[in-house]
């Protein structure tokens, strides 16, 4: 076969590649049909690039290989060298004259799982393996690609330094207490101390180590010495949640900044969710309008919302007392001091503002030891971003400062001081004011994919009874 230069199927089908029309060019593919009669086979084919596959035609007569053509089903793997021509046909722009096909690789169709179109999201998880060559998946890891580097130019833009921070802790950042354990020990054979408990002191790393639940106590150190820093990595929940907001091993984003104030931290956060959902619009529309066409019909439309709108703040009491004289029925109640579950998040959102909720100064039995006590001695300067369709997108707040209140609220709280002594001390040396929040990576790849469960926004879920793949 002759050595052509090979274009990906977006630079055919993208708007200036006009020029290249009558070009003698080559595209390498997955074949997604081939449909024709004895005298002209259409081929489909996609290469990932793009959510829309070229256009093959191929002359069967000139074309004078039956058997290849004949092995040309949908799953297979081919080369094409052949002119660029505008295209007959309705429905696609350019098209190519194919005057020599490489098989790469057969897909027999008695077997090939995908050889059909239609099938459901549930048979695809089974089939993580092959699932990114369907429309849906080559879309949905598109948009997760430009959201990861929309994040990342969001922060260097903007003055934050990426901090890579461990993913093996010895803490729990959290206090949540379902960590995923990292040990070498063996499990048949395990070293025992005087009590008859398991010696960590024999494990690899000479103590009990976990898989993080946040990089932001680390990020924290960080902040106390760069100012503006951020985390983006995996992290690790062992809680039994199967719900289709909850993964075990899930992306984060942590910002966080010294000398910044929950109010600070408000606007940040409101303005970066603002810009990753503009640069969606403007980056991956044609992915986008695939998805709300097969998908959801109103997700153009609620993705601009979010641009125009204006997150409205208020505190958890405030929305204790809306959700109380509401009227509505919620499966749990509510009173001053629970946890707010999703539903309740969402009548917030949904139906009282119709507007992404920032909700602040929730109990401080219900969140974390780190956040900034409040002089009321009920309430922290915590902060919920709330979002349509999710409930809660961010989780953050002022942190605690002073030493005296943090070293007390570790010890009312039960957290292992031992474990925390570097942490304090940032607080005895140079002390300052600062705030931040984790953003759920792949809750905001829910909402702006608008797909129903948060496995289909991952390549690789991990979830209670599901690490295959
Ligand atoms: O509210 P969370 O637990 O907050 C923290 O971990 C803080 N350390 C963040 C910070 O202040 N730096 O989690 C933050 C966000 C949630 O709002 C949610 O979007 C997401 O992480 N999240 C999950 N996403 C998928 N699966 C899970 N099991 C999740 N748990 C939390
Ligand atoms: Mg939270």
């Amino acid at each position: 076969m002759q050595e052509l230069k090979r274009y990906r199927v977006y630079d055919l089908l993208k708007k200036d590649s006009g020029y290249l029309v009558d070009s003698q060019i080559n595209v390498k593919g997955w074949v997604r049909t081939r449909r024709g009669n004895k005298n002209v086979a259409f081929i489909a084919l996609n290469d990932g690039s793009h959510i829309h596959s070229i256009q093959v035609v191929v002359d069967v007569k000139a074309f004078g290989d039956d058997e290849l053509l004949r092995n040309i089903t949908t799953g297979s793997c081919i080369s094409v060298n052949g002119r660029l021509v505008e295209s007959q046909g309705k429905g696609q722009t350019l098209e190519i004259q194919a005057s020599d096909i490489h098989l790469y690789g057969t897909a027999d169709p008695e077997k090939y799982p995908l050889q059909k179109k239609g099938h459901t999201l549930e048979f695809l998880r089974d089939i993580a393996h092959l699932r990114p060559r369907t429309n849906t998946f080559g879309a949905v890891f598109r948009i997760r690609h430009a959201l990861s580097y929309a994040i990342h130019k969001f922060f260097n833009d903007n003055g934050f330094f990426y901090l890579h921070t461990p993913i093996i802790t010895a803490s729990d950042a959290e206090g949540a207490g379902a960590m995923f354990r990292v040990t070498t020990l063996d499990p048949k054979n395990l070293p025992l101390n005087e009590k008859g408990e398991v010696d960590y002191s024999k494990d690899f790393f000479g103590r009990e180590t976990n898989l993080t639940v946040s990089g932001q106590l680390e990020g924290e150190l960080g902040a106390l010495a760069l100012s503006n820093i951020y985390t983006f990595g995996p992290t690790f929940r062992a809680e039994n949640s199967n719900t289709s907001r909850h993964l075990s091993e899930f992306w984060m984003i942590e910002p966080e900044m010294a000398f910044y104030d929950i109010n600070d931290n408000m606007d940040l956060a409101e303005t970066f969710l603002k810009y990753l959902v503009a640069y969606l619009l403007e980056n991956c529309l044609d992915d986008l309008e695939f998805l709300q066409k097969m998908y959801d019909g109103e997700l153009l439309g609620r993705l601009q919302s979010i641009v125009d709108s204006r997150f409205e703040r208020l505190t958890y009491t405030r929305a204790i007392d809306i959700l109380e004289r509401s009227g509505h029925k919620f499966e749990f109640p509510v009173k001053w001091g629970v946890d707010l579950q999703s539903e309740h998040e969402r009548y917030l959102v949904e139906k009282e503002f119709k507007c992404p909720v920032i909700l602040t100064d929730y109990p401080r039995e219900i969140k974390a030891f780190y956040m900034k006590q409040n002089d009321d001695g009920k309430t922290v300067r915590a902060m919920d971003v709330l979002f349509p369709k999710i409930g809660e997108i961010i989780g953050g707040s002022q942190r605690e400062e002073d030493f005296d209140k943090l070293s007390n609220r570790i010890n009312e709280m039960g957290v292992p001081r031992e474990d925390m002594w570097w942490y304090l001390e940032t607080r005895k040396f140079g002390t300052a004011p600062h705030s931040g929040f984790g953003l759920g990576f792949e809750r905001l790849m829910l909402f702006v994919t608008g797909m129903g469960n948060i496995r289909d926004v991952i390549p690789f879920p991990r979830t209670p009874q599901n690490a295959s793949f």
